[in-house]
């Protein structure tokens, strides 16, 4: 499958006929139309709603609009009953025969740097993605770049046409699907911008699980638009559910001075389950890795909780992580901690993951600090607080939380391994 732009058909259109650029705007004048109202389309794969432009580009193209949406690879509007019942004489006015596949040789690349849970390897995900089997991944985590325009030190194109970026996405998405078993998790980090296609796309593959919203100031308010204060994690699974799902928990929002509860509880206080609340679709726990002291490189470094959240709740111990854009490699440093194995690719400098993953100390510490308030409901230094200042405590109920199991507002299973592997690794 291939995403269109009508500024792609255009172009496409003007290659077939021989046309240069000035032709293709040349034309267009006539209809008074600019060639910023043009490159507008570069971005988004909407279909002009001016009558004047879209006059212009259907006498341009020599199609009509249900011929353009045809090309667009859309149903055309009004005509859905038709392509439904004609279906069989569409495939048969379409089809080819097929090509003869040329063998692939599978060219096996070795590792740039392994460890006794993962290897790492330096180039495109999506040749390297090639070497995985189909169904031997348990869990994926891909944080691509988001075609913001930021400078990679790979040379990596990050201002791609919107065709461009959602097809060159559906490449590596394809064989991220391939080699997920069944069961298993796909997690994509990215703008909600994409992810409106993205999740599209993979609404046809897998089956959808949660969109997760991630606070995550990082940047200015723009102009003429809602300040963006969130990326988007798409979580898909393969199959009707999730072979693993261990439920997260976090602590009781409490203000920061007195320690009280932000939100009042009432009577179901006694409830309350002693390893914390159930972790929402909105993210709001998780913070931007800013200080220079916990960052491995200057730009685009995740924070070590948003993993650990991420593979606790998707995997248990010794499954398998695959990570397509390694960046700095906080997957694979959590991976590591969490004593799960891992597959890495990355096209840019592998040297600061292998550097990260030689000395995990740094990963190892601002892991202890996320698990001081993981699983609990208040973390001792809010117990402390609470208690000096006379809030209730979890052990106040512990009578009725013993008598009352089955009556807890959430009573799954906490997840606490992580010193169990930190030991282990040690
Ligand atoms: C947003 S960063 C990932 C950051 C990472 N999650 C972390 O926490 O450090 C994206 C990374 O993908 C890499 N990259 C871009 N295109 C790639 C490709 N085709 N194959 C492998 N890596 C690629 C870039 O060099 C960049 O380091």
């Amino acid at each position: 499958m291939r995403f269109f732009s009508v500024y792609d058909v255009i172009f496409h259109t003007a290659n077939m006929k021989g046309h240069t650029e000035k032709e293709i705007y040349d034309f267009l004048r006539q209809f008074k139309i600019r060639k910023k109202d043009i490159e507008e389309y570069k971005m988004s794969g909407v279909i002009p709603s001016d009558p004047k432009i879209i006059e212009g580009i259907l006498s341009y193209l020599g199609m009509s609009l249900v011929e353009l949406e045809l090309t667009l690879g859309r149903i055309p509007t009004g005509y859905e009953d038709n392509f439904f019942t004609k279906a069989k004489e569409i495939a048969k006015l379409i089809s080819t025969k097929k090509s003869e596949s040329k063998e692939i040789e599978n060219v096996y690349e070795q590792p740039f740097f392994s460890t006794s849970l993962g290897e790492l390897y330096n180039g495109n995900c999506i040749e390297l993605l090639k070497q995985v089997p189909d169904n031997s991944v348990d869990c994926v985590f891909a944080d691509p770049p988001f075609n913001l325009n930021k400078e990679y030190d790979t040379g990596v194109n990050d201002k791609l046409m919107y065709s461009e970026y959602i097809n060159w996405c559906i490449k590596w998405l394809d064989e991220c699907v391939r080699v997920l078993k069944p069961g298993g998790s796909l997690f994509i980090y990215n703008i909600p911008k994409w992810h409106t296609y993205l999740s599209n796309y993979l609404d046809q593959k897998l089956n959808f699980w949660s969109w997760i919203a991630v606070d995550m100031k990082s940047g200015l308010p723009i102009a003429n638009r809602l300040y963006p204060a969130h990326y988007s994690l798409l979580y898909y699974v393969k199959g009707a559910k999730p072979k693993t799902f261990n439920n997260q928990r976090m602590p009781l929002q409490t203000c920061r001075h007195c320690g009280g509860e932000i939100k009042d509880y009432g009577g179901y206080k006694s409830k309350m389950n002693p390893k914390g609340v159930n972790v929402s679709d909105v993210w709001n726990d998780i913070y931007p890795v800013r200080h220079s002291s916990s960052k491995n490189r200057k730009f685009n470094e995740l924070p070590v909780k948003l993993l650990d959240r991420i593979i606790s709740m998707s995997t248990n111990e010794n499954d398998v992580i695959l990570d397509p854009f390694g960046g700095s490699g906080t997957t694979f440093a959590v991976s590591e901690l969490l004593n799960r194995k891992w597959i890495g690719f990355e096209l840019g400098n592998c040297e600061i993951i292998k550097e990260r993953l030689t000395n995990k100390e740094k990963d190892k510490k601002l892991l202890e600090k996320v698990y001081e308030e993981k699983n609990k409901l208040f973390p001792s230094k809010v117990a402390e607080l609470r208690k000096a200042n006379g809030f209730w405590l979890s052990e106040d109920f512990i009578e009725d939380n013993n008598n009352n199991e089955d009556n807890m507002i959430d009573n799954g299973e906490g997840f606490n391994q992580l010193t169990l592997s930190l030991s282990k690794n040690d």
